[in-house]
């Protein structure tokens, strides 16, 4: 099983960027406790980031074979990338949307997600954990658990 792990705009800055909101993991911390995750699951991932949208949406879109899970933090995208929730809806591919933080809790503006009616589940405000949740869940959806 292949899953595919897309990091959106800023996160690249993860440890140093407000701490108080988004924690002080890295972003390489976050991917190296995914592939120890996925180790013990018997699943693959990949992972890369991005601040780029065009650049998100040409790898959501190249996911159409050979993968069969997606976890996405599109970040601040999120809240107003059409181009990104076409492209998930587009390619099909059962897809976790995360945050770090509480979007929920935060300004207005992060309330609303474009992508959410388009994903799987969204898993939001335990911090960096919130991927290995969102492998864990995904996995097991995709083994059948229901
Ligand atoms: C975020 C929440 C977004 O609102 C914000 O723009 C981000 C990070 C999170 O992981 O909490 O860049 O996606």
């Amino acid at each position: 099983m292949r899953i595919r792990v897309i990091h959106g705009p800023n996160l690249h800055l993860l440890g140093r960027r407000e701490p108080e909101v988004y924690g002080t993991t890295t972003l390489a911390e976050i991917n190296r406790r995914l592939e120890g995750l996925a180790a013990e699951l018997g699943v693959s991932v990949y992972a890369t980031q991005s601040n780029h949208e065009g650049e998100i949406v040409t790898w959501i879109g190249e996911l159409v074979e050979g993968w069969d899970g997606l976890i996405l933090n599109p970040a601040a995208y999120t809240h107003t990338s059409v181009a990104i929730r076409d492209a998930v809806k587009a390619v099909g591919i059962p897809t976790v949307e995360v945050h770090l933080s509480n979007v929920h809790a935060r300004e207005p503006f992060r309330r609303k997600s474009l992508i959410a009616p388009v994903a799987l589940a969204q898993i939001s405000g335990f911090g960096a954990s919130v991927y290995e949740v969102a492998l864990w869940g995904l996995v097991r959806y995709l083994r059948g658990a229901r």
